[in-house]
């Protein structure tokens, strides 16, 4: 399999890079692309290096496969160039996600999904794709009515920029600002911009993209998306309703029993996820568990992933596989 890795030298692409090597995905011919002002430059991929092509030679290459998070403009003017020449497109920005012809999958969660595209796959937002691994298998037992979710979002979601500042204010330095506000010692309750009605896109998001993935425009979602001085991992409270009652000793074997997803809940013994622990790693960790007790069938739950590694390299080379199981 010929793979092209389109924003190689970003935050995503690097890691995209890692798990491919991980997963022992079997890459005959690595093509890695990025702008014009990396062609050249060398990427270490399993050991060996490789140069940087633009991504107009990596059309010309015809991989099969063409793993995308080099932003929404740069997806929208390519994918469709690779997709003609028959290179299927597994794009993480938010430019195809809502295409009604565009699937957008969680391998674990909606694998039908993938039965037919036009050469490009959307991969989910990462605060949508860790919610809705917890939330899945509940959903097929109890069927969510509505969730109430808030995050709390690491600056590795805002790029390398982002992470900078953060570095840079924790030594004392206030230079150059990917956010409006400083980020060290602070919570910015805004993930992205904000639309007419006063919610951020990143918000808006959790709503459409929770629908169209479990394919139930019936769900209500009330989101509000928190920045916070973590360097990865994002963490979700989430409190949600469903029609059917549960128990909770069932909710935590489903949660246990669906792939991907780990249950860290003893209070007693102060476990829970942290972003500390859940950096690095590819499962989403959920805690907390616990019934809310002012409404009814309603559930509260804590729940974090690396949103780099699941919430977007890791799901994204997920896909991969399955297209090529199929
Ligand atoms: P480059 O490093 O050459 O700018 P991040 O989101 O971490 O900033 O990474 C963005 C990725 O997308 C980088 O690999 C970046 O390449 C790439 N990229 C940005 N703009 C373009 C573009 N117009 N064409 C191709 N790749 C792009």
């Amino acid at each position: 399999m010929k793979v092209a890795v389109v924003g190689v030298t970003g935050m995503v692409g690097q890691v995209m890079l890692r798990v491919l090597e991980e997963r022992n995905f079997p890459v005959k011919e690595l093509i890695p692309a990025a702008s014009q002002r990396s062609v050249g430059r060398e990427i270490i991929f399993n050991k060996l290096a490789h140069k940087v092509v633009s991504v107009e030679e990596a059309i010309e290459r015809v991989p099969g496969i063409a793993l995308f998070s080099a932003g929404g403009s740069t997806s929208q003017k390519y994918a469709p160039l690779f997709a003609e020449k028959g290179t299927v497109v597994i794009d993480n920005s938010s430019a195809w996600r809502m295409n009604d012809d565009v699937p957008l999958t969680i391998p674990e969660v909606n694998p039908g999904s993938l039965k037919k595209h036009p050469n490009i796959i959307a991969n989910p937002n990462c605060s949508t794709i860790q919610m809705l691994m917890a939330l899945a298998p509940l959903h097929h037992s109890y069927k969510i009515k509505r969730i109430v979710v808030s995050t709390y979002q690491s600056v590795s979601g805002s790029g390398v920029k982002a992470t900078r500042q953060l570095q840079n204010e924790r030594e004392g330095r206030y230079e150059e600002m990917a956010y409006p506000h400083p980020i060290h010692n602070n919570c910015l309750p805004q993930c992205a911009e904000f639309d007419a009605e006063g919610y951020t896109t990143e918000e808006q998001k959790l709503l459409n993209e929770t629908r169209k993935i479990l394919d139930d425009y019936s769900i209500g979602v009330s989101a509000t998306a928190v920045r916070v001085p973590v360097t990865g991992g994002h963490s979700e409270s989430v409190n949600v309703e469903f029609y059917n009652d549960f128990d909770l000793a069932e909710v935590r074997s489903l949660l246990s029993k669906f792939p991907g997803v780990v249950v860290e809940d003893d209070p007693a013994n102060n476990l829970y996820p942290m972003p500390v622990n859940a950096y690095g790693r590819d499962e989403v960790f959920v805690g907390r568990i616990r019934r809310d007790f002012s409404q009814a069938n309603t559930l509260n739950m804590w729940i974090v992933a690396d949103n780099i590694r699941k919430g977007a390299a890791t799901n994204a080379v997920q896909i991969a596989e399955l297209l090529l199981k199929q």
